[in-house]
């Protein structure tokens, strides 16, 4: 028999016990920057130096840190299940945790594109500054989705979602659309369970909806236990 498919959205709460900040726990501060400053197309062509440090800071950071329990319990959900990851983290922590299926809304911290193509992907692991080109000699920017800006991956992370046998939320304040509208898409009837420590949406709010009040580390490896038992 077919395995059944669990969907898990993951937002910025799944990588902070792997020691990166959230969004919203840093009072909508990104590393003491508003977000607009350092995550918009108004803030690249206002201060393009700014924005390639801050994201600098994030991949040198990135590379320091790894998966955690959590991380790793969805790789270990793999044996009872199709999972398909979508993450609004632009961090490689699920993949680097053995993750088979990851699909990132916000794009990618180790990869860059040129601002004039952007079929024009590299993978970057080091710091990009300004007069890093691309091979037709356009400046390269980082392969994150900055606010204001198209969700490319929006059309395949709604088909892989109105699949789901299981929906599980892990770490996001739900609060960013359109991926905070992906629960919507689950076929009704669907079990969705949501892991987190300060829950943004209610039980009363979505039928067949399980709060679990707990971080990711404390939460999913639990979860991912209870799940394969019932299966
Ligand atoms: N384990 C699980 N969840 C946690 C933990 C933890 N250890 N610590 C915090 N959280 C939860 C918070 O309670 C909050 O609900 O993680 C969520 C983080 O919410 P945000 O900071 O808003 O992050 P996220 O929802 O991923 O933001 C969405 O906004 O800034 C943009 O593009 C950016 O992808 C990001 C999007």
């Amino acid at each position: 028999m077919d395995k059944k498919r669990v969907v898990v959205l993951t937002g910025a709460g799944m990588s902070a016990e792997s020691g990166l900040k959230t969004f919203r726990d840093a009072n909508g501060l990104w590393e003491g920057h508003n977000v607009m400053e350092v995550a918009s197309p108004q803030g690249f062509s206002r201060n393009p130096e700014l924005v390639l440090e801050f994201y600098n800071q994030r991949r040198r950071q990135l590379l320091q840190v790894e998966p955690n329990a959590g991380h790793k319990a969805l790789v270990e959900l793999e044996n009872y299940f199709n999972v398909d990851i979508v993450t609004q983290n632009i961090d490689n922590l699920h993949e680097k945790a053995g993750s088979s299926a990851v699909l990132h809304l916000h794009g990618e911290l180790l990869k860059v594109r040129s601002i004039r193509d952007e079929t024009t992907i590299l993978d970057w692991t080091t710091d990009l500054v300004l007069g890093d080109l691309d091979a037709r000699g356009h400046q390269l920017r980082p392969h994150v989705v900055w606010f204001g800006e198209m969700v490319p991956m929006l059309e395949p992370a709604i088909a892989i979602t109105a699949m789901a046998d299981v929906l599980i939320i892990i770490g996001t304040s739900m609060q960013v659309y359109p991926a905070a509208s992906l629960i919507n898409y689950v076929p009704s009837g669907t079990p969705i369970y949501f892991v987190d420590p300060r829950p943004t949406i209610r039980e009363m709010d979505f039928e067949h909806l399980t709060i679990i009040p707990k971080t990711a580390v404390e939460g999913v490896p639990h979860l991912v236990q209870k799940l394969g038992k019932d299966l």
